[in-house]
C-alpha cells in the first residue's frame, strides 16, 4: 500500500531525470524483476532494458533509452549466469595480486555480495545516475580467459582487435617505446600484453 501511495504522488515526475537505481533498489525491486530476459539472454545484440510495462504501475510517462554501447562484439549472459556468484573469484584475484587491472582496489569491497548480477556490475545499489562504471572492466573477464595473445586471443570478445590499441601506440612505437623518455607504466601494459610478454624475443 505504501508504494501505491508514492505512485499516485509520482505520477508525470519520472521523465527528465537520470534514473537511479538507489532509489529504485531501496523499494526492494530486484534485477531480474526489472531486467527479466538479462539471465537467458545468450546474444551481445539482445537488449536488456526494462519494456516500459514494468514502470506504468508507479510512472506515468516513463522514459527507457538506447543500450549504452561497448566495444565488446560478443557476450552470453545465459551461459555465465549458470556458473553461479562469479564475485568471489574476482576478489579472489584481486587479494592474490593477479587481476591485471590497478582498478581492483577500488572494486574490491564491492564484491562482497551474494547477486550474482553485481559480480559483473558493481556499485548498483548506490548508483544514482548510469554510467559506464555500471559495466565490467575486461580485467574481469581475464580472471577465466586467461590466455592473452593479442590479437588472436582478443577475437573471443573483440571484432578488429589490431584496432583496438591505445592512443599512445604510435606508428613507430615498436621503435620508440623503449626511449628513455618514453616514461612506461609498465603495469597498464598487462591488460593486453600481460605479466610475462616475450614480444619478440626481446623480453
Ligand atoms: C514500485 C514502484 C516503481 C517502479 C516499478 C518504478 N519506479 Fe521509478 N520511482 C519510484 C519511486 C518511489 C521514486 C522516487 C520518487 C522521489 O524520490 O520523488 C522513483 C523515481 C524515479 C525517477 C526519478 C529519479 C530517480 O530517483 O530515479 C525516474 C527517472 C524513474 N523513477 C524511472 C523509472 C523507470 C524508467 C522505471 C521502469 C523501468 C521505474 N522508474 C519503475 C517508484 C517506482
Ligand atoms: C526499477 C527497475 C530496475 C531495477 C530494479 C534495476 N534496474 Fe538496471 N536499469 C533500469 C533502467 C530503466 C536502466 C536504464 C537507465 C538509463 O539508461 O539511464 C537500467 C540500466 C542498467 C544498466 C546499464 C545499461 C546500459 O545500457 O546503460 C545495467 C548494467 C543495469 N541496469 C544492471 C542492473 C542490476 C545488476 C540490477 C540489480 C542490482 C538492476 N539493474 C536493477 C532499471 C532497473
Ligand atoms: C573475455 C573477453 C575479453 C577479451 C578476451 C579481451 N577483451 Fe578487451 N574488453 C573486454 C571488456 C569487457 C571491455 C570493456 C568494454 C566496455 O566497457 O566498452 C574491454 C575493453 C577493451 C578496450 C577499451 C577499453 C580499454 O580498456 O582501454 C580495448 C582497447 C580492448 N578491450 C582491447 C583488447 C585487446 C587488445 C585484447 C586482446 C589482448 C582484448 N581486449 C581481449 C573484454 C575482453
Ligand atoms: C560475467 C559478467 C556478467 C554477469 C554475471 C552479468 N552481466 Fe550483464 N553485462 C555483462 C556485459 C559484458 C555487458 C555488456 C554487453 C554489451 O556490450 O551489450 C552486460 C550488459 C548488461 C546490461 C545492459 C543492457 C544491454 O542490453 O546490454 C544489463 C541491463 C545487464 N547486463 C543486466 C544483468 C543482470 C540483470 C545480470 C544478472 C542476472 C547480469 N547482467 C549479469 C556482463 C555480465
Ligand atoms: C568464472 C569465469 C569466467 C568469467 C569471469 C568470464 N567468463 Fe566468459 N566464459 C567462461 C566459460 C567457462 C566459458 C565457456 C562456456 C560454455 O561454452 O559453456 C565462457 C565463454 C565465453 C564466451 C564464448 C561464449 C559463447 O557464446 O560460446 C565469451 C564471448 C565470453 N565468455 C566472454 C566473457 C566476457 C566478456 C567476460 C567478462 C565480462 C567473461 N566472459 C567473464 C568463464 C568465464
Ligand atoms: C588496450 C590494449 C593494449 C594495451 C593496454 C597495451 N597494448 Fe600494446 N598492443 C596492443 C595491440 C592490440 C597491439 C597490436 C598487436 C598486433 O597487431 O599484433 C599492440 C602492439 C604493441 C607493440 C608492437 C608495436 C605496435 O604498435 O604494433 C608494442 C611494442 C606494444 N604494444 C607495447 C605496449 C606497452 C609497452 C604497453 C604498456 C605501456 C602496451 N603495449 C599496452 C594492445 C595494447
Ligand atoms: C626490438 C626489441 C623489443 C621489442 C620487440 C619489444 N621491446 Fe619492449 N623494450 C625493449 C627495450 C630495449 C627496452 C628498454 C630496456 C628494458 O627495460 O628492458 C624495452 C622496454 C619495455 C618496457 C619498459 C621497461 C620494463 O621492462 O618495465 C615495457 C613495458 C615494454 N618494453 C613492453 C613491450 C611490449 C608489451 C612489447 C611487445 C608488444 C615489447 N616491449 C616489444 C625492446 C623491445
Amino acid at each position: 500500500m505504501k508504494v501505491l501511495a508514492v505512485a499516485v504522488f509520482l505520477v508525470g515526475q519520472a521523465s527528465g531525470l537520470p534514473f537511479s537505481h538507489q532509489t529504485h533498489l531501496q523499494l526492494k525491486l530486484t534485477c531480474t524483476g526489472c531486467h527479466a530476459p538479462a539471465a537467458s539472454s545468450t546474444r551481445l545484440e539482445d537488449n536488456n532494458l526494462p519494456s516500459r510495462a514494468v514502470c506504468l504501475g508507479c510512472h506515468k510517462d516513463p522514459v527507457i533509452k538506447a543500450p549504452t554501447p561497448t566495444v565488446l562484439n560478443r557476450f552470453n549472459h545465459r551461459k555465465h549466469a549458470a556458473m553461479g556468484n562469479l564475485a568471489p573469484l574476482i576478489a579472489a584475484a584481486i587479494d592474490r595480486g593477479t587481476y591485471l587491472s590497478e582498478g581492483g582496489v577500488k572494486i574490491r569491497p564491492l564484491l562482497n555480495t551474494t547477486n550474482a548480477c553485481e559480480a559483473c556490475h558493481r556499485g548498483m545499489a548506490a548508483s544514482t545516475e548510469v554510467t559506464k562504471a555500471a559495466f565490467p572492466q575486461m580485467a574481469d573477464c581475464l580472471v577465466c580467459h586467461s590466455q592473452i595473445d593479442p590479437p588472436w586471443s582478443c577475437e573471443l570478445c573483440h571484432d578488429k582487435p589490431k584496432t583496438l590499441k591505445p592512443a599512445y601506440h604510435v606508428a613507430d612505437f615498436l621503435d620508440s617505446h623503449h626511449r628513455k623518455d618514453a616514461k612506461i607504466d609498465r603495469t597498464a601494459c598487462a591488460v593486453c600484453h600481460g605479466r610475462k610478454f616475450t614480444c619478440l624475443g626481446c623480453h
